[in-house]
């Protein structure tokens, strides 16, 4: 283990007041995936809340499939693992209450973030950040590793090509480095905040957490799963969290996992 200049674990631990998450922060210079170390942890039985960043990531993993892109110095990328006692087909709540904590903690260092479901952070309309919940279970132990990416101090030209016109970053949106023990902190502790208030008060005050904070509800819209998709227009989440969309010709659906865009 490493320690890299702006994400060393005291500059990370420093006044962090959250009390679950963040209770162990490992910090790494290149890995594969935070979410495979953290799941070696799990199985390993560490605590609730530990949290393993790295400074890149080799093998960063998206959704669906897709790899994260994870250069050093410019991102976070870290995971943290989560014991709640909840029932695994209800993972995707954990990366809906994940991006509600993330959406309020960016804000405070690039301004009004809108969330797009299920879990991207949108900054002025690009992604900022990206959610990956993966579920593990083996013979000793059960849990949850929530992976956060963050773009945070790209400048255009360092995020993919194929996807700068989607994508920006906190530095892009508010003209100034940020240091990123700071927007980790802060994001740990929100995380804190928003998973007492799950494990407390469910998935309806979490789905209405979610609500205030997307512009996409009553928008047209194309979901994507596979090679298919679906046009219609965003009426709301369920209480499970999944996407309702009543479709041009008047059928709803509900979409537990997809990509969505909105159109035009
Ligand atoms: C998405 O596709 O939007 C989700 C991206 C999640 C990326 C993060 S970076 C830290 C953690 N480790 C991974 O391999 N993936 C997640």
């Amino acid at each position: 283990m490493i320690n890299v200049s702006d994400l060393n674990p005291e500059k990370i631990k420093t006044g962090l007041t959250s009390s679950v998450i963040g209770s162990e922060v490992l910090v790494f210079g290149e890995v594969a995936s935070t979410n495979d170390l953290a799941k070696d942890r799990l199985v390993k039985n560490s605590p609730e809340g530990l949290t393993v960043v790295a400074d890149s990531q080799t093998r960063g993993r998206g959704r669906l499939g897709r790899a994260w892109h994870s250069a050093p110095g410019l991102g976070l990328y870290f995971s943290v693992l989560l014991r709640p006692r909840i029932d695994a087909r209800h993972l995707p709540r954990l990366a809906l209450m994940a991006s509600v904590a993330v959406a309020d903690a960016i804000g405070e260092f690039a301004g009004a973030t809108k969330l797009k479901w299920p879990n991207d952070v949108l900054l002025n309309g690009k992604k900022t950040c990206g959610i990956l919940a993966e579920y593990c279970k083996t013979e000793s132990s059960e849990g949850v590793v929530v992976g956060i990416g963050v773009n945070v101090n790209h400048r255009l030209d360092q995020l993919p090509e194929e996807f700068r016109s989607a994508a920006t970053s906190l530095f892009i949106e508010n003209g100034e480095p940020v240091n990123r023990a700071e927007v980790l902190r802060s994001i740990l502790e929100r995380l804190d905040a928003e998973y007492r208030d799950f494990l407390s008060h469910g998935e309806e005050l979490l789905v209405e957490k979610w609500t205030e904070r997307t512009d996409m509800f009553g928008k047209q819209i194309t979901v994507t799963r596979g090679p298919t998709s679906f046009r219609g227009t965003a009426m709301g989440l369920d209480r499970s969290g999944n996407l309702a969309v009543l479709t041009e010709d008047g059928s709803r659906l509900s979409f537990e996992s997809g990509e969505v865009t909105l159109n035009g």
